[in-house]
Formats: C-alpha cells, structure tokens, sequence
C-alpha cells in the first residue's frame, strides 16, 4: 500500500512560520516557506498564498486579447461536461470560438487553456517575476529552474479536467472562483503505472482512465481565490470546479532533478524496446545513477560528433 497523501491543514495564521519569505519583499506570493519546500517540494502537493487576484492580466477582457494573439495551436478549449476518465480522441467541442468561449464563460459550460502565455511579453514579465520568487527556496531542494512556462485555465461553472498527469513542477494560483484539486501520489504506481508515464513522455496524450478503486488513496484540496497549490511532476489529478467562473495561473519550470527524471524515463522507454526490463525510476538510486551518467556521456559523444 502506497503512502497516501494528507491534506495540509492551511491556514493564514501558520504561514511564515519557520523561515518564510519577507511578506514585504515578496510582492506576488505571499507565503513560501522554507520548511515546506525542504521536504514537499516535487514530492507532495503544498498549499501557498498570492496576491493575483486582482491582476489586470487576469481580467476576461485582457484574457480574450491574449487568446487572439497567441498562435492557435496554444489555445485548447472544448466542453466542460466531461467524466473523470476522458478519452482525448473523443472530448466534445463547444461550438464557439475562442473569444465567444471566454466572453460567454459563464454559461456555456466549457473548459479552457491559454498555453505558453510567456509567449507575450507582459505575461513573460509576470511569470518571470512568480518564478524569481520561487526560485530560492525550490533550489532548497534542487538545483536549475529551466523551462519556465505559463498556462492560464478559464472554465465555466462546474466543468471537468479530467483525470491527467502533466511533466513539469507547477504552482497553480487560483485568481477567481473556486476548485476541487483531487491529487494522487507521484510514486503510486497502481494508480499509474511506470508504462504510461514512460509513454506520455515518449508523446502520449496527458489524460489517463481513472477507477473509483483510486479515490481512497489520493486527498482533496479546495482552493479559493489567493490561494496556490503546488503539483508534484506526474502527480496525476483531476479538477472539478466549483459554482461560480474559474480563473487559473499556472506557473511551471523544470529543475536538474525532474529533467533527470524525464531523462530515465524515455532511457527505460528504450530499454523495453530492446527487451530489457529496467528498474522503475527511483526504485534503485544506484541504478539511476549510471544511466544518467551514460545518458550524460552519450550526450557528450553527440556534441563531439556534430562539431566535427
Ligand atoms: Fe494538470
């Protein structure tokens, strides 16, 4: 039986308790604390606190311009009216368009992604300026922060994410509305098996099957608007949201130790290939070792080879 998650019981008063950063220095996250990253950070899903939501940025006005100026393949929506388990070949469209889809967001029961919002330069500012924030104390627990992405999830009451696991380290600030976050261990592998993460990062869609044999074993979060919740990389989860509009930033980045993870699960995926049934990644320390420094070599040998 795998470790089951606890939820966090947060509250305004236990924030900076133990080594948090200045409330007066920290303009855009309010409570990061040292302790907490020290032992959760990528492992298991921890609350925070920001100060977006009344961001201009965020308004459903700025949300439509930003929609029409990012590249279309960076803009996913479709209905919200979906199950826990999603087959992605099959999710139902809504039958708008993009700007009719946020302007019409509270009624037409739909579900939205902004992708790679640092693609403009003003949402690049604010992601850079979370992400700096976030830097000292995520680097408590690995070193790098690369990758800095941003998505922005619009959804209209009551709609669905269905049940997903996604690559990178997120911070998830709830700017308006409300959200149900069911989250699963990174590390289960009954809920999600080392084969499906090894296919996912070979290009496999995000959305897993989900069975109600899981619900036991993963805990709820409820976020209100200020409030942020950090997801573990390949933590699976699903969100349901609550009564009223949904509006969602996601701030995201890679370090040295989930790069390396994503390295030995695409090195595992090739080892299978060739018959070999490899340790499942972080089961021998040892093992992972040497592959990543074969990986690393292998690496080395490609850059020599391109500059001759
Ligand atoms: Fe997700």
């Amino acid at each position: 039986m795998p470790p089951t998650l606890s939820t966090p019981n947060v509250s305004t008063s236990e924030f900076c308790l133990g080594g948090c950063a200045d409330p007066a220095k920290s303009e855009l996250l309010a409570s990061l604390e040292h302790s907490e990253f020290r032992t959760k950070f990528n492992r298991s899903p921890f609350k925070i606190r920001h100060n977006l939501t009344d961001h201009r940025l965020f308004t459903l006005d700025a949300l439509v311009a930003l929609s029409q100026e990012l590249p279309a393949d960076r803009v996913e929506y479709n209905a919200g009216d979906v199950p826990v388990t999603q087959d992605p070949n099959r999710t139902p469209q809504n039958g708008l368009s993009i700007a009719e889809t946020i302007e019409r967001i509270e009624n037409c029961r739909s579900w939205m992604v902004l992708k790679n919002v640092e693609k403009h330069p003003e949402y690049k500012e604010l992601l850079e300026a979370c992400l700096e924030e976030v830097r000292p104390f995520a680097e408590l627990a690995s070193q790098g922060m690369t990758h800095q992405q941003g998505f922005i999830f619009i959804s209209s009451p009551g709609s669905m994410t269905p049940f997903h696991i996604d690559p990178e380290n997120n911070f998830l600030l709830q700017i308006q509305g409300t959200k149900e976050v069911w989250m699963f261990d990174q590390n289960d592998r009954e809920v999600i098996s080392e084969i499906q993460i090894e296919e996912f990062f070979a290009g496999a869609h995000r959305n897993m099957p989900f069975d109600e044999s899981y619900r036991g074993r993963g805990a709820k979060f409820d976020l209100i608007a200020g409030e942020g919740l950090h997801f573990p990389v390949v933590a699976p989860h699903y969100v349901h949201n609550g009564p009223a509009v949904s509006i969602s930033f996601s701030v995201t980045f890679q370090t040295e130790d989930s790069a390396d993870r994503q390295s030995l699960h695409r090195f595992n995926r090739q080892l299978r290939k060739l018959g070999v049934n490899p340790s499942d990644v972080g089961q021998n320390p040892n093992a992972d070792s040497r592959k990543l420094s074969f990986l690393r070599m292998m690496r080395k040998i490609k850059r020599w080879t391109n500059r001759g």
